[in-house]
């Protein structure tokens, strides 16, 4: 069975004040022994958010440069984030898809890149608005699969350090979530494209995270269904409810 996950991306929001309030109420909550947690707070909070974090949950950056250190300003290095035991990232979220130009090629050699020096990757996928009314949901996101798959190949090793987050982009801070069944359907075919194009073990093994508007009162019933493996959390990972996400699997 795949071990349920659930991640928050706080995105760039928060204070100091605001990002010791949210890990003073993970430290002090009951969290659900079984289910993985990593939270992503903006680059400067990183080290502050390690440091003061207890138990199992691990730390994403949001975004990372494919490149050793060195002259490259403004960038988030892995060596870097590996010695300040970061262990995750996130890699091709929307947002940095659509506002800053990361295409494919970008979100698929970067993934390569954490993979090959130790991170884990929380890789994200989804369809816009457009493309959904198109029909184009499944075309577009196993199209961005297949980016993926050029760079990674199908070895397993590879692949299990890989979370798949589906995020329909016009779910994503719209208070719009997609219903259960749509968001099943493009798990259940994330899967089936995995078995045809990668391997059997890699679809059985590999966790499908559902993200967009997810909060502490739809998330009962998305873990329910049985090819979501857990969520990806923006807005509501930043109030006390996150911890009801996290719990939403017991
Ligand atoms: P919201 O939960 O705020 O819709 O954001 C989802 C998201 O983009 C997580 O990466």
């Amino acid at each position: 069975a795949r071990t349920f996950f659930v991640g928050g991306n706080f995105k760039m929001n928060g204070t100091v004040k605001s990002i010791k309030t949210i890990v003073d109420n993970l430290n002090n909550a009951t969290l659900d022994a079984n289910t993985e947690v990593v939270v992503a707070p903006p680059a400067l909070f990183l080290l502050l958010v390690r440091e003061t974090l207890k138990g199992k949950i691990e730390v994403a950056a949001q975004n990372i440069y494919d490149k050793p250190d060195g002259a490259y300003t403004g960038e988030n290095s892995v060596h870097q984030l590996i010695d300040s035991k970061i262990n995750w990232t996130i890699l091709g979220h929307s947002e940095r898809r659509t506002l800053l130009g990361e295409t494919d090629a970008v979100v698929s050699s970067k993934t390569k890149y954490a993979l090959d020096n130790g991170l884990s990757v929380i890789w994200c996928c989804g369809e816009s608005l457009e493309e959904r009314e198109a029909n184009k949901t499944v075309a577009v996101v196993t199209g961005q699969l297949a980016s993926l798959k050029e760079s990674l190949g199908t070895s397993t090793a590879a692949w299990a350090k890989v979370v798949i987050a589906y995020e329909p982009i016009w779910a994503i801070g719209t208070g719009k979530v997609a219903t259960t069944a749509q968001a099943q359907d493009v798990h259940a075919a994330i899967r089936t494209w995995l078995k045809e194009n990668v391997s059997a073990e890699v679809a059985e093994a590999t966790r499908i995270l559902y993200g967009g508007s997810v909060n502490e009162k739809n998330c009962k019933e998305l873990a329910k269904q049985p090819d979501i493996d857990g969520f990806l959390v923006g807005g509501a990972s930043l109030k006390p409810g996150f911890v009801d996400i996290v719990n939403s699997h017991l």
